[in-house]
């Protein structure tokens, strides 16, 4: 059997009995898309009832009031959704008649790739795939699919694989079995795997990794880092280490380096040469510090730091900022 046939299947015995899935009407099942995307079903439900209730054809909802529908939609947030529908349905009322191509629906305010699909397919019958957080989740476990689902070429490779697989002239039981599966059974913590139709064929369950799929792509927060650098003078010779291994710049060689800590309690004239010098890295933002410290005495270094000549230094490969900071640095008198 086919994934598609055992979807299908799976849907016919464990689909979800919802009141817009009776429907061919697009204004329906726009509305209970519109409502779904930031509402769990057992709550869109009531909201969707008393919708259509209040204004049962999209020319009704055009003529509605914005206060009203503004408070129709209360308990549901973000609001410009239900100033997009209002508008929407004021634009299909201008057109004359609900948009039935892909491209038409994409036309309408607030319906974006996801929706339009949901509303082609459903109400249409056009063969088009919907890719939603559960089309994710399923897809990427049973075909093992690491490539984050937030990027674009993730979106672009789910959205080509749900189109591959969706079976001619069934959509809309595709399309919602799809969901459904994710809702119910390959749900996102403890997906129910021993009772699962595609467990034989799935790549996450024999590999082990339904933990791990799908993969999203965190945008790694720009933190902030403090370096005060402490560039030591002492008979014509300097202080200095290589940088280790699992961090940035990685090899490459700088003064005394304090982070997080008080600096040293080092005898000598302390000068504070720059502060706060800014330096942007990819993920990372630097801050830095540059004393010069003209030491009384050879002072007791940190492991790893070794001494060198001040003439010597440009034989180091040293990262760029610390390549500004020496050259602020006075002219040794020694
Ligand atoms: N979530 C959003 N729309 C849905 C639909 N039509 N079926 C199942 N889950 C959904």
């Amino acid at each position: 059997m086919t994934f598609a046939d055992t979807i299908l299947r799976w849907y016919d015995a464990n689909g979800r009995d919802l009141p817009w899935r009776g429907t061919r009407d697009p204004y329906r099942i726009w509305l209970s898309e519109v409502i779904l995307q930031q509402t769990r079903i057992a709550q869109g439900r009531d909201y969707w009832l008393r919708f259509v209730e209040r204004w049962p054809t999209v020319h009704d909802l055009a003529c509605a009031d914005e206060d009203e529908v503004l408070r129709m939609w209360q308990g549901l947030g973000y609001y410009s959704r239900a100033r997009n529908l209002l508008h929407a349905a004021q634009q299909i009322e201008q057109q004359g008649a609900f948009p039935d191509t892909l491209e038409g629906l994409r036309a309408l305010k607030g319906v974006g790739d996801y929706t339009a699909a949901a509303i082609a397919s459903m109400a249409f019958g056009i063969d088009v795939a919907v890719v939603d957080g559960n089309v994710y989740r399923v897809l990427a476990r049973h075909y093992g699919i690491d490539t984050p689902i937030n990027t674009t070429q993730g979106k672009r490779l789910f959205t080509e694989l749900a189109q591959s697989l969706l079976p001619a002239g069934h959509a809309a039981a595709f399309n919602q079995g799809m969901m459904d599966f994710g809702a119910l059974q390959c749900t996102p913590q403890s997906p129910h795997c021993d009772a699962c139709p595609l467990a034989d064929s799935c790549d996450a369950l024999n590999t082990h990794r339904v933990d791990e799929l799908p993969v999203k792509f965190k945008a790694t927060q720009v933190r902030q880092r403090h370096m005060q650098y402490v560039y030591i003078r002492y008979m014509g010779q300097t202080a200095i280490h290589r940088r280790p291994e699992g961090d940035i710049w990685q090899g490459l060689y700088e003064p005394l380096l304090i982070e997080d800590e008080p600096l040293p309690q080092l005898a000598g004239r302390w000068t504070l040469l720059r502060q706060g010098v800014k330096h942007v890295l990819t993920h990372r933002i630097l801050l830095a510090d540059f004393w010069l410290l003209e030491a009384d005495e050879r002072s007791q270094l940190p492991p790893d730091y070794f001494w060198v000549a001040e003439a010597d230094l440009d034989r180091y490969a040293v990262p760029r900022l610390v390549e500004k900071l020496l050259a602020t640095l006075p002219i040794s008198e020694t």
